[in-house]
């Protein structure tokens, strides 16, 4: 016998045998995201569900630009235009955040807001170093 299995043995009669590996979690369904940038420009990136916006548009060549990624800056608003109900809900420190920074109330953080479903079609009003280029 192996010491490998002398010791599945001892785990087993001394009740630390974990039984069957637990099953791995399936994959996220993936959706299909339209950005478009402030010139009008379009691009289609990735996202898994439950992925943020801002983590979608970094798959792509302008992603949307951020500074705090925990919802007090503001730097990573978009402003909804399909998908709506595809989003997660607006949270009340997302509120709160938007209504500091002087951000329309129907505008969102894309660091908070999650791709749940497949239509989702967001204006990006801040591109990642752009520095006026669009
Ligand atoms: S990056 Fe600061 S609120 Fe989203």
């Amino acid at each position: 016998m192996t010491p490998f299995g002398i010791r599945k043995i001892l785990k087993k009669l001394l009740g630390f045998d974990e039984g069957p590996k637990a099953s791995s979690a399936p994959p996220r369904p993936k959706y299909s995201v339209t950005f478009v940038l402030p010139d009008g420009q379009e691009y289609q990136a990735d996202a898994r569900e439950g992925d943020s916006l801002v983590l979608a548009s970094g798959r792509s060549e302008y992603p949307i630009s951020t500074g705090c990624m925990d919802s007090s800056c503001g730097t990573c608003e978009v402003l909804v235009l399909e998908g709506q109900d595809n989003l997660t809900p607006v949270t009340s420190k997302e509120t709160a955040t938007k209504e500091a920074n002087n951000i329309d109330a129907n505008h969102r953080l894309g660091c908070q807001t999650a791709v749940l479903g497949e239509g989702v079609k967001v204006q990006i009003v801040n591109v990642l170093g752009a520095d006026g280029d669009f």
